[in-house]
C-alpha cells in the first residue's frame, strides 16, 4: 500500500487529473498481484478515493485538475490472497499554506500517536481518545459520522473505530486483531455532508479536512503496521 501511495506522491503536481492518479495506482496494485478492494464496493467506480480540500474522503477520481495550494488526500484499499489492506495519505499540491501544513502534520501525527498505543490488553477507546486529543489539542475536530474499522477477509469487519471518544470505553484489543485506524480532521466544525454524487463527503462549513490511515495488526508488544511496504 506504501508503495503505492509513493507512487502517486511522486505524480501529485498541479495539472494532474485524479483519473490520471487512479489509473497509476491501479496498474500498480495488478502489477503486484495484487487486486484494487474498492472497485465494485457498494458499486464504488475506481481504484482509490481521491478528496481535495474540503473534501473528506471517497472523492471519486475523474476529470478534475489539480491545483497548487490544494491538499488532495489519497485512500487505497487491496486484496491479496483474500486479505484486504486499506491506507491513506493526504498531500500538498505543490507549496500550500501554514494553515494546511499544520493540519497535514497534526493528523498525521494524531494516527502515528494512536498506532503507538496499540497493543494486546489495551482498550480501543484509547486509540479512539489518543486521536482525539492530539487533533482538539491543535484546535481542529475529528470527524464523527465516519470511522475506522477491524480489517480481514472483508474490508470492514468489527469492531468500529472512532476518533473520538473516552479512554475507557470500548472492547479490549486481542493479539491477532487487525484494525484500519483512520483519523480525518477538519480545520473548522467536525459536521459533514455527503455531496449529491452520493460518494464525496465533505465538511458542512468548507474548511480543509486531512485523512490519514494505517493496517495494524495487535500483537503482544505492540502495533505490527501491515501498510508499510
Ligand atoms: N477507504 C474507506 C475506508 O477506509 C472505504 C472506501 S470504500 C469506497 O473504510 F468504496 F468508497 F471506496
Ligand atoms: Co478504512
Amino acid at each position: 500500500m506504501a508503495d503505492t501511495l509513493k507512487l502517486i506522491e511522486k505524480n501529485i503536481r498541479p495539472g494532474v487529473t485524479t483519473k490520471e492518479l487512479d489509473l497509476l495506482a491501479e496498474d500498480f496494485i495488478h502489477s503486484q498481484g495484487a487486486k484494487p478492494a474498492f472497485k465494485g464496493y457498494h458499486g464504488y467506480p475506481a481504484t482509490a478515493c481521491i478528496s481535495i480540500d474540503e473534501e473528506v474522503v471517497h472523492g471519486i477520481p475523474g476529470k478534475r485538475v489539480l491545483v497548487e495550494g490544494q491538499i488532495v488526500s489519497v485512500d487505497l484499499g487491496a486484496i491479496v490472497d483474500g486479505y484486504y489492506g486499506d491506507s491513506a495519505a493526504t498531500f500538498p499540491v505543490g507549496e500550500i499554506s501554514d494553515e494546511k501544513r499544520k493540519l497535514l502534520e497534526v493528523t498525521k501525527r494524531s494516527l502515528e500517536a494512536a498506532l503507538a498505543k496499540v497493543k494486546a490488553g489495551t482498550k480501543l477507546g484509547v486509540i479512539s481518545s489518543t486521536v482525539q486529543q492530539v487533533a482538539e489539542e491543535a484546535g481542529y475536530s475529528v470527524v464523527r459520522d465516519l470511522v475506522g474499522h477491524g480489517i480481514g477477509r472483508a474490508m470492514h469487519e468489527d469492531p468500529q473505530i472512532p476518533n473520538f471518544g473516552s479512554a475507557n470505553e470500548g472492547p479490549v484489543l486481542d493479539k491477532g486483531m487487525v484494525l484500519a485506524i483512520e483519523p480525518m480532521v477538519n480545520v473548522g466544525d467536525y459536521k459533514v455532508l455527503t455531496k449529491a454524487d452520493g460518494w464525496t463527503i465533505v465538511t458542512a462549513d468548507g474548511s480543509a479536512s486531512a485523512h490519514f490511515e494505517h493496517t495494524v495488526a495487535v500483537r503482544e508488544t505492540g502495533g505490527d503496521i501491515l501498510t508499510l511496504s
